[in-house]
């Protein structure tokens, strides 16, 4: 219980340290990851439904296709490690397609979380060992040193997640995974890919208001958590296309002069100065076999739906 307490201490910390060094630079920012507590992650699950987002709808489609070809990747008796637990039905339709696998370790920040879904695979592949480990996948971290060595063992990273990673941090993030994985791994990477403008925009503005529900999410969690004064009304979400970074940004736009008061600082805000709360970047072939190419990996096959919106990419150890 009481690493518990500690936990949430040091993250409410964290957070605070976060909005201060975050709302005192030129371009108010704020790091994406405080968009995830409960409410941002019931969100996101609705996101994820939208009409407007075809990101995961898309990615399952491939997965259900190209089960048998990923299986293959993967091999006999693999050890798969899954960076974020929880893609629910993205990580079913894989283990099912496995041959014979050794093990699953998902990796995610929240122990309740990964709790909750170790139980639900345990439930759901009677037989098929279980080892979550809790550990921040954008932190240095090792896995276990007791894991089996004999099954090649495969990196899982659908959802992408990649994409919310700053170039450095993907990189260093794709460099970790590799090292995790060894001299004969493997991964496979769900990777959002570009497109039109207009279709990209839509998925990060839907109609029903709950992309915008998810990022203004941020400010309430800053009254409640860090107990900060934000005239919440005065944000409204914004989705643009930043072409130099490849990314769509979710911003929140200040639409009057004025102040938020936090941890006894004060930030004052002119009207139409935004808070740039997450980018999500898209790639092409080429972008991310440089990328992969860097983090030791080469890029070997990659898998696309009929649109060419979306793609599963593996790589294997270069
Ligand atoms: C989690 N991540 C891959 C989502 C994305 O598409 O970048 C987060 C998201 N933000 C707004 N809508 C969805």
């Amino acid at each position: 219980m009481l690493d518990r307490i500690d936990t949430l201490a040091q993250q409410r910390e964290a957070f605070r340290a976060d909005v201060l060094d975050g709302l005192s630079r030129p371009q108010k920012t704020l790091p994406s990851r405080w968009l995830y507590d409960d409410r941002g992650s019931q969100l996101f699950e609705e996101i994820t439904a939208l009409p407007e987002y075809y990101p995961t709808r898309t990615e399952t489609g491939i997965l259900n296709d190209r089960s048998a070809d990923i299986a293959a990747i993967f091999g006999p008796q693999a050890v798969l490690v899954e960076y974020g637990a929880g893609a629910g039905i993205k990580t079913e339709i894989v283990l099912a397609a496995l041959d014979d696998p050794r093990l699953y370790v998902p990796i995610d920040i929240s122990g309740d979380f990964l709790k909750a879904s170790a139980e639900r695979i345990r439930a759901r592949f009677p037989g098929l060992p279980v080892a979550p480990v809790v550990a921040d996948f954008t932190d240095e971290f090792d896995l276990p040193a007791d894991l089996p060595r004999d099954g090649r063992r495969g990196g899982f990273f659908p959802g992408s997640t990649l994409g919310n990673l700053g170039r450095k941090e993907a990189l260093t993030f794709l460099a970790r995974m590799r090292r995790h994985v060894g001299g004969d791994g493997v991964a496979v990477l769900g990777v959002d890919l570009k497109k039109d403008i207009d279709t990209l925009l839509t998925a990060y503005d839907d109609s029903a208001g709950v992309t915008a529900a998810f990022n203004r999410n941020i400010l309430v969690r800053m009254e409640r958590e860090l107990g900060a004064e934000v005239a919440l009304d005065d944000f409204a979400h914004e989705a643009r296309w930043n072409a130099e970074a490849s990314a769509v940004e979710m911003h929140l736009v200040a639409q009057a002069a004025g102040t938020i008061s936090v941890a006894g600082r004060s930030f004052a805000f002119a009207a139409g100065e935004t808070i740039h709360t997450e980018s999500s970047r898209k790639y092409d072939v080429d972008s991310l076999t440089d990328m992969a190419g860097e983090a030791g990996w080469s890029l070997d096959h990659v898998w696309t739906d009929a649109e060419g919106l979306f793609a599963l990419v593996s790589l294997s150890a270069a």
